[in-house]
């Protein structure tokens, strides 16, 4: 797996909040240096000073727009350039889109499958040769709960993680023999801009929630032990499971509860507002 922490480089896209920034926490505590990348430069700029005064971390920032296709490449090669070695990349970067059909933006859905999807593989398939030639190295890909059913009304994102647990554990199988952990972290509701950027705002408001902290210790104690998948917290374990015994028809007409759209109807509206509604506890 990991030659070691210390003294090692990491790379962690969507670095600038949430969940990535809490790897990137984490990963200095434990002495590895830090290539940090997303597209806000003054968070990770903020992220890199905050970790270079608590644990003298050498940070490399590279703001890039990770849905571009041309991106992933671009960042190896900056990498490159800089004289580093990857020892543990973190994909991370991604976000969700929640709304019914007819109001489907076609558009960022195809940004959603480009990030999501295209950029976490091509970093995979670009980084992970070197790891096996060299024995040594760790991949993390950041799936979610979403990954182990359909859910309505989030099609696409739950889709797009469900390819992140299938190809992750496909490359686990193939790279473990090689000395490479190739790991999905599968969190559950997690306490992040997550749902805003989704565009279910005040959403985590009523909801229990991982915290991004809790997370990213799970996952590493996971990444330790050469895991091939986990999921943080027993409920969503078990929700996990679930799925797997109920019929596929009863998983996603129940997944419909989740993030429904309610329409409230509001005296001279023309346009009647709308929230995301949820009875249960949530994949995503
Ligand atoms: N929060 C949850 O409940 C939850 C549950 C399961 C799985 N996840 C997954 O966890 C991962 C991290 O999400 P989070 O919860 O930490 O949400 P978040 O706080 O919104 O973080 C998303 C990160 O991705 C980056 N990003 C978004 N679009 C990008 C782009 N086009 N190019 C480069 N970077 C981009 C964002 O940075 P910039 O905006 O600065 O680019 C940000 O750093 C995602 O893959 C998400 O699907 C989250």
């Amino acid at each position: 797996m990991l030659k070691a922490y210390a003294d090692n480089w990491a790379l962690i896209s969507g670095a600038s909040t949430g969940i990535g920034a809490e790897f990137a926490r984490k990963l200095a505590a434990r002495g590895m240096h830090l290539v940090l990348t997303a597209r806000r430069r003054e968070l990770l700029e903020q992220l890199a000073a905050e970790l270079h005064t608590a644990h003298g971390t050498k940070c490399e920032i590279v703001v890039l727009d990770l849905a571009d296709p041309e991106s992933p490449r671009q960042l190896l090669e900056t990498i490159e350039q800089r004289g580093i070695t990857i020892e543990l990349l973190v994909n991370n970067a991604g976000f969700g889109q929640i709304g019914e059909i007819a109001d489907a933006d076609v558009d960022r859905m195809m940004e959603m499958i480009r990030l999501n999807i295209g950029a976490l593989t091509e970093l995979t398939y670009r980084l992970l040769p070197g790891m096996i030639e060299r024995g040594h190295g760790a991949i993390i890909n950041v799936s979610s709960v979403a990954a182990f059913q359909p859910v309505a009304y989030m099609a696409t994102y739950a889709a797009s993680k469900a390819y992140v647990l299938h190809f992750s554990e496909a490359l686990w199988v193939e790279a473990r023999e090689k000395g490479v952990t190739v790991m999905a972290l599968c969190p559950g509701t997690t306490r992040t801009d997550f749902f805003n950027v989704a565009g279910a705002n005040g959403w985590l408001a009523k909801r229990r929630a991982h915290s991004p902290s809790q997370v990213v210790r799970t996952a590493l104690k996971a990444l330790e032990k050469k895991r091939q998948y986990v999921i943080p917290g027993w409920r969503n374990y078990l929700l996990a499971l679930l799925v797997r015994i109920v019929n596929r028809r009863t998983v996603v007409r129940e997944s419909m509860k989740y993030f429904r759209p309610s329409r409230k109807k509001v005296k001279h509206e023309k346009e009647p507002s709308r929230d995301i509604v949820s009875t249960s506890d949530v994949p995503h």
